[in-house]
This record gives structure tokens, C-alpha cells and sequence, in this order.
């Protein structure tokens, strides 16, 4: 309860229990069910919805058919073509008949979910729950945008001291790109191509090189929805890909997830010709994530959002916390909770019900992370095996000296942790403002005044208190950061189709 003081709740650690409603399990190991009933999860999917978790298991197994062949940096050109070519037709089409098309594509996603799910399982090594809650929020991407745009999209007059009839029209501005990455290679795929179809633009779309097949399967579904062919293309493929793409000047906008430093290549790319238009870049990267647990925190609930928020996904989101700080005073008793529950956490294949933590996404990313775990030697306070087979990378907690010791986001399963002195809040915000990101982060407290500190100082785009730092829903936690973490408008927030648009203000002297 954040009306209890710091001093009360450690002079009566039970009132403290009581407050929060918790009951203490001083036991350690602490079990950590990630399939709990009633988990959320970044869908907004309630788990114990899984009734039939015997047939998800059949369908997830099924193996999916790999195309090959990629589209060829030369033809890159060519699907601009024929977006532009699209362009004319599509953006006049009322915003009504643009946003039923993508409720219908949200429904294709529902029926579709196993064949989807199958893919992700076995493509983008998405667990059985990440894989639900992805097509969910694909679907949920579709519909809130639906909905926003039939909301904020149509003319407005404005009134005004100048006799004039002034209307402001939101328009299409031509072909973008959207480049996406492969940790949610539907939902962010789909959420970037979809917001700026419904906004009247045509779209050239490129996956990541690792997930070409579930980008195939929603295109598939977007045309079957109503997208008319070449108003949505689809270009596979490398750098190489996305660099004749964003090159092409016929591109009037790019929305881009990925990392900061391609995020920056495509800036500098948008830039470099100057008789190019200036378009605009939406761009979401990474971040080092911390979170910060006072001695008020609840350590049971610390322990179990650390667990989701650092290896759920295999870590392999970029809302993902890199680094927990921990009060001094309360930092051997957390450590010690959260090691035991990192023991329950159960590696395996993806598609088998009961894996909490499947592999990695490529061999490049398991090489780095196990040279990286490798290399921290001594600092490494717990990790797990791993199957001998495939590229799983174990859970691992790293100590740090010092908050400045990790400069660089590690995109896996690997989280570190430090200390901080008592009433030093503040200055631990700003040490870890200072890195330069700014995507999430996290606090426990249930110190009102905390939270108040947290909510002023923290310069990131998505701050969690008491609760994971991951799954924001579509809609109620528009998702994105700032600084190194990105530009903005957050997705599935109420600003983002307006970027996608050319707005337009038309004054009628009459
Ligand atoms: N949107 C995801 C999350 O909130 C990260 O990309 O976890």
C-alpha cells in the first residue's frame, strides 16, 4: 500500500505483507508459474483460456513448409513500382472501407491462429503462450487502428477568427517501408504495415532475414482480407534488401523496428540525397532496461516479474529488463529468491507445452551470448544447462560493481545486477538515464513518494511500477521509447497513425 510510509513498513514487515495483500512463502527455490490461471500476457490473453492445450500441441508441431529464395536488392525497385502505382486508388478510398478491411484481417488472424502459431513456434521459436499472445496483439494491432483511424482520420473543421471555411485533412503520403524484426515478426510486422495502410498509404514490407515465412502467411491474409495485391508487397531478404529500399526516393516514409544502429543507417540513408522530400522515420530499438526495487518491494513479487521480464521470451524482447538494482539492505535475501527461482525455469523445444525458455534466434546471437556469459567468468552468480542440442543460451545473472559497468543491451537471456545505497533514488534514476536510452523501466516500491520520483525523473517511454516490465497491451500502454531507444509515436498508442499521414489544412475564403 503506497500510503504507508518507508519507516512504517520496516518497522512491521508483516504489515507490509498485509498490505499488499501477499502471503509469505520464505521458502527457496520459489516456484514460478509462468502458465499460471489468469496470466496475462502482452495480448491481453488470459492463459487459462487454453482448454484444449493437447490439439494447441498437435497444431503447433505441424511442420511448416519453408520457401526459399529471396527478392533480389534489383528488384527492389520494382515492388516500389507497383505500391506507387497503388497509391492512387487505395488513398482514396474512404477511411471507413480502409479500417473494415483490417477488422477483417484480425479476424483471418483468429481462424488462421494454429497455422500461425505453428510458424512462429518453429520459426521464430516463440513458446506456446508468446506465441498466442503474439497473434493476439496482431490482431488487437488491427482493430485498435480500425478504430483510431474511422475516430481521428476524417476532415475537421476548425473554427477560427478568419471568416474562412478551414478544414484539416489527414492523408496518405505515398509508399513507406516497413522493416521489422524478428522477436515479434507478426505483431510488429503487422502492427507498422497495417497502421500505415489504414492511414492510406501503400506499403513495401520487409521481415527479418530470420522470418520470411510468417510475413508470407500475414500478406497472404491482408490481400485475402481485402488489400488489394499490390498495394501491399512484400520483399524478403538481407541489409542489402532493406538498404535498396530505403535508398529508393520514391519512399515517403519508413517505419522501422530493430537496433539503434540501423536505425541510424536508415536516418542518415533518408538524408544522404538532397533532392529527396523529407520524409518521416518511426523507428523502435533497444534499450538497457533497468529496474529499480526499494526495501519496501514485496520480494516474491519482485522475484516473479524479474523472472518474466528477463527470460520470458528468452529475453529476446526489447522491453526485456537487462539490469535489476536492488536496495543494498535487501539485495542478498532477493538474490538469493530470485537464483532459486531461476532453478524452476525449464529450457526445451518451443513447441512442447511446459518449456518456459526456448532457444535463441540464430546461431550469430547464441555465439555472442555465450562468449558474452563466457567472459564474465566469475561475475556470473547463477546459470543453468542447457540441452545439449540446439542454441539454447541458460538464464544467467551477472553481478555488476557499478550501474556504469553494463553499456550495451544484451538481447538474450542474460541480466545483471547491482546495488544501490539508501536515498540515492534519485541519483540512481539518473545513472541510469545517463546510458542514454530510454525504452522501459521498472520500480518496487510501495513508497508513494517513490513512485512519484520514478514517474518525474525516469526518461524512458514505458515505466512499470510493481508489476513485469514487458507485454505492453495495445491500446492501454502504448509502447516505444526515446534517445537511443527510438523516436516515436509509441505504437498501439493514440498519436501513431497521425505520423503516417500528410496533413493537409485547405482555407476556402466563401
Ligand atoms: N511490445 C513488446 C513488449 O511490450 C516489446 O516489443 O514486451
Amino acid at each position: 500500500d503506497a500510503r504507508l510510509t518507508e519507516a512504517e513498513i520496516l518497522a512491521d514487515p508483516v504489515a507490509k505483507i498485509a498490505a499488499v495483500g501477499g502471503a509469505r512463502h520464505p521458502s527457496i527455490p520459489l516456484p514460478i508459474d509462468l502458465f499460471r490461471p489468469g496470466h496475462r500476457n502482452s495480448g491481453g490473453i488470459d492463459l487459462s483460456d487454453i482448454s484444449t492445450l493437447e490439439r494447441t500441441r498437435s497444431a503447433v508441431n505441424v511442420p511448416v513448409a519453408r520457401e526459399t529464395g529471396d527478392t533480389q536488392a534489383a528488384d527492389v525497385k520494382a515492388a516500389v513500382s507497383r505500391a506507387q502505382a497503388a497509391f492512387g486508388e487505395w488513398s482514396k478510398r474512404p477511411v471507413a472501407e480502409r479500417a473494415a478491411i483490417l477488422e477483417r484481417l484480425a479476424d483471418l488472424l483468429e481462424e488462421e491462429r494454429d497455422r500461425l502459431m505453428a510458424i512462429l513456434v518453429q520459426e521464430a521459436f516463440k513458446t506456446i503462450p508468446d506465441a498466442i499472445g503474439e497473434v493476439r496483439e496482431a490482431a488487437d494491432f488491427c482493430r485498435y487502428y480500425a478504430g483510431e483511424a474511422r475516430a481521428r482520420l476524417q476532415p475537421v473543421e476548425l473554427p477560427g477568427p478568419t471568416g474562412e471555411r478551414n478544414t484539416l485533412h489527414m492523408d496518405g503520403r505515398g509508399v513507406w517501408a516497413t522493416v521489422a524484426p524478428w522477436n515479434f515478426p507478426l505483431a510488429i510486422f503487422l502492427g507498422q504495415t497495417v497502421a500505415a495502410l489504414v492511414t492510406g498509404n501503400t506499403v513495401v514490407a520487409k521481415p527479418a532475414p530470420q522470418t520470411p515465412e510468417i510475413a508470407r502467411a500475414a500478406v497472404a491474409l491482408a490481400h485475402r482480407a481485402g488489400v488489394p495485391a499490390d498495394a501491399l508487397v512484400l520483399v524478403t531478404g538481407g541489409p542489402e534488401v532493406g538498404q535498396a529500399l530505403t535508398e529508393d526516393a520514391r519512399v515517403m516514409g519508413v517505419a522501422f523496428t530493430g537496433s539503434t544502429a540501423t536505425a541510424k543507417r536508415i536516418a542518415r540513408t533518408l538524408v544522404a540525397d538532397d533532392d529527396r522530400p523529407i520524409v518521416p522515420l518511426i523507428a523502435e530499438t533497444g534499450g538497457i532496461n533497468a529496474m529499480i526495487v526499494d526495501s519496501t518491494a514485496l520480494p516474491e513479487q519482485v522475484v516473479a516479474d524479474v523472472v518474466t521480464s528477463s527470460f520470458r521470451s528468452a529475453g529476446q524482447r526489447c522491453s526485456a529488463l537487462r539490469l535489476l538494482l536492488v536496495q543494498e539492505e535487501v539485495a542478498d535475501g532477493v538474490i538469493a529468491m530470485l537464483t532459486g527461482a531461476m532453478e524452476t525455469l525449464k529450457l526445451g523445444p518451443t513447441g512442447d507445452p511446459a518449456t518456459d525458455v526456448g532457444p535463441v534466434i540464430d546461431r550469430a546471437a547464441y555465439d555472442k551470448l555465450m562468449a558474452y556469459r563466457q567472459q564474465a567468468g566469475a561475475r556470473v552468480i547463477k546459470t543453468l544447462d542447457a540441452p545439449a542440442d540446439g542454441l539454447f543460451v541458460p538464464p544467467t545473472l551477472v553481478r555488476l560493481d557499478r550501474i556504469e559497468d553494463l553499456d550495451r543491451e544484451w538481447f538474450g537471456p542474460i541480466l545483471h545486477v547491482a546495488t544501490w545505497a539508501a536515498g540515492t533514488l534519485s541519483e540512481t534514476i539518473a545513472r541510469v538515464n545517463a546510458k542514454g536510452y530510454g525504452l522501459t523501466m521498472g520500480l518496487h516500491s510501495r513508497i508513494a513518494r517513490a513512485v512519484e520520483v520514478a514517474e518525474a525523473e525516469a526518461e524512458v517511454g514505458n515505466l512499470y511500477v510493481n508489476r513485469s516490465m514487458i507485454g505492453a497491451v495495445v491500446g492501454s500502454q502504448p509502447f516505444g521509447g526515446e534517445g537511443l531507444s527510438g523516436t516515436g509515436p509509441k505504437a498501439g498508442g493514440p498519436h501513431y497513425l497521425y505520423r503516417f499521414c500528410a496533413e493537409r489544412a485547405v482555407s476556402v475564403d466563401t
